[in-house]
């Protein structure tokens, strides 16, 4: 059995706003395993991101337990990469010198910072763009500078929150693709938030379905499609008739009809 990087522990959170407390999810459990590539899906307003920036540790959880091997998650750190729908790049500097800002916030060495951006930069296929800016970047582009950004960090789970929601079909396809590789050749665990259902099964280990009011995770369910590609060295997955129902089973789910 692989280890246990994340777990959450009958979690709940609560809002508190001027007027009232807002119950945003209910009795969260959840693990993910080290190498796992885990999706959630679930309607708008369910609790995803909440979910999401618990284990990032940009928030607490009202009860229950947020764990990272073990320890309570107390705050955001490098080794929990964050990347969010709308890429958020510093316009005045080049590819290279986002990637590297956070390396070089903590003072790590120049030839340490070369080394691990290239890298960065090979590993979403963006050498050619290294110097460029931000605006001279489309989309998709962009996207993976900010995926090199978190990657370059060396991080033990990478964080992704509807982050292809922005592009369009086969730029989301190609990146679907890059995230397939990394995941494959780096055993990189994820965590990835998508309202893309089709989207969940091509990449995932392990899918949670949540529903709303109370937003909680309804099913479960293992998938290897993923995997099924890669043991077959193909770039894209094959669909068949249980892609299919699987596809239609977590819609009904999500909808609250089984
Ligand atoms: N800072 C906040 N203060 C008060 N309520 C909040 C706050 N953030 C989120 N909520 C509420 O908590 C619930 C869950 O929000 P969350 O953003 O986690 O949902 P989501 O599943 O990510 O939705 P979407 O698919 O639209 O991104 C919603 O009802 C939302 O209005
Ligand atoms: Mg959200």
């Amino acid at each position: 059995m692989k280890q246990e990087l994340i777990t959450l522990t009958d979690v709940a959170v609560h809002y508190q706003t001027k007027k009232q407390r807002v119950p945003a999810v209910e009795t969260i459990n959840l693990a993910i395993h080290e190498g796992e590539f885990v999706c959630l899906v679930g309607p708008s307003g369910c609790g995803k991101s909440t979910i999401l920036k618990m284990i990032a540790g940009y928030l607490q959880p009202t009860t229950g337990l947020c764990q990272m091997h073990g320890q309570t998650i107390e705050g955001p750190n490098w080794n929990r990469g964050v990347v969010f729908q709308t890429p958020s790049l510093f316009p005045w500097l080049t590819v290279t010198k986002n990637i590297s800002y956070g390396l070089r916030m903590r003072h790590v060495s120049k030839e340490q910072i070369e080394e691990s951006v290239t890298q960065a930069l090979q590993q979403v296929h963006l050498q050619e763009a290294e110097k460029r800016y931000p605006f001279e970047l489309s989309g998709g582009m962009k996207q993976r500078v900010t995926l090199a950004r978190a990657l370059v960090n060396e991080p033990e789970i990478l964080l992704l929150d509807e982050p292809f929601g922005a592009l369009d079909a086969l730029t989301r396809m190609s990146m679907q693709r890059l995230l397939r590789q990394l995941w494959a050749q780096k055993r990189q665990t994820f965590f990835m938030i998508t309202h893309d259902i089709e989207e969940a099964l091509s990449l995932a280990t392990t899918i949670y379905v949540m529903s709303p009011s109370p937003g909680t995770i309804v099913n479960k369910m293992m998938v290897n499609y993923a995997q099924q590609a890669v043991d077959a060295q193909q770039e894209e997955i094959t669909m068949d008739e249980q892609f299919f129902e699987r596809k239609e089973t977590i819609l009904s789910l999500i909808q609250g009809k089984e």
